[in-house]
């Protein structure tokens, strides 16, 4: 057998009956509520994924710059001191930015395994094909899953580096970040590592600025989840009678993204025979993204077992990259 032969597997945790009965669950739950609440990752369709991407690139967006900027620059000595073997990315994507971890882990010589983990089957295909192509020998085994509940499903062996990059731990609350922090240090073992993306709370202007951008690609990207519904659920959603909301919680340190009803409306739903009431001007979230603080980010990893060992921004400090120690 050729050793320098790479190989795919694709383990899919997310069967179409599992995913059909979450989003019937989370809209149930989210428009049956006060306020209207919706969770942020329905967003990621083929054309929510692909609006995501637009907004990686505009001038407001700063976050996708930055962390690519500090890794660029720190990937070599974060990669040498994680001695991983196994890369486990959280929330994939694409993997664009995993290309650089996966060299720096190549070059240190420990390299072996790189395990994607995505909701969406599609993304992680192709993704894994890719990087099959660009790293001989490299195994990949591509896990469907979600982060949120699937963690005791991941890789247990070797020396892990669990990545979770881009800021979206930022979609979690503060509640649901502990208990996700938890998780991933419970599959863990000493010495494997932790690389956290996060983004810094700054001036509010900015952060608006950056969930708001004139070209109104982020308002079509929110817009774009009650296209989902639409077409998942029966629903009746008129897209353009919501406005895209964007606004700072300074009390909560995080970005708001509401849908605001422009006028009233009845929105039958009608695969699950729920008719959604809407007064004029009301809102439903559909996203948070928390912004970290450095001393309040330490704490709630020490909370959950880590280290911090390495904390590097970018030159103007406007995104944390960390590795913590388990
Ligand atoms: C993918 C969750 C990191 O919160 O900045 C971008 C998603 N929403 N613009 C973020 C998002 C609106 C993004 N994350």
């Amino acid at each position: 057998m050729p050793t320098s032969q790479s190989t795919v597997q694709l383990i899919n945790h997310l069967d179409r009956d599992y995913l059909r009965h979450a989003l019937e669950h989370d809209v149930r739950t989210g428009l049956t509520a006060t306020p209207k609440w919706l969770p942020p990752k329905w967003f990621y369709d083929e054309a929510g994924s692909d609006l995501f991407s637009r907004i990686t690139r505009l001038p407001e967006y700063y976050p996708t710059r930055r962390e690519l900027a500090i890794l660029r620059a720190r990937a070599g000595e974060l990669a040498a001191a994680s001695g991983a073997d196994t890369l486990v990315e959280l929330g994939s994507g694409t993997s664009e930015k995993t290309v650089l971890l996966l060299d720096a882990l190549t070059a240190a010589g420990t390299l072996r395994a790189y395990t994607p983990v995505d909701v969406d089957a599609v993304t992680l295909a192709a993704a894994s094909e890719r990087l099959t192509g660009r790293y001989p020998g490299l195994a990949v085994q591509a896990v469907c899953a979600d982060f949120e509940r699937h963690l005791g499903l991941l890789p247990r062996t070797g020396r892990r580096m669990v990545a979770f990059l881009g800021g979206t731990i930022g979609n979690l609350d503060p509640d649901a970040r502990e208990v996700f922090l938890k998780e991933v240090r419970d599959g863990l073992r000493p010495g494997d590592t932790f690389l956290l993306g996060a983004d810094l709370v700054k001036d509010r202007g900015r952060l608006v600025a950056a969930y708001d951008d004139a070209a109104g690609v982020t308002a079509a990207f929110n817009r774009n989840v009650l296209r989902v519904l639409n077409r998942q659920l029966a629903a009746a959603f008129d897209p353009d009678a919501f406005e895209h909301v964007a606004l700072y919680d300074e009390r909560n340190d995080w970005i708001e993204m509401r849908l605001r009803a422009s006028r009233a409306m009845r929105v039958p739903i009608d695969a699950l025979g729920l008719v959604v009431d809407f007064a004029e001007g009301e809102e439903m979230r559909t996203e948070i993204s928390a912004k970290f603080r450095p001393d309040g980010l330490r704490g709630e990893l020490a909370a959950a077992g880590f280290t911090v060992r390495h904390w590097h921004t970018d030159p103007a400090g406007d995104f944390a990259l960390l590795l913590a120690e388990a």
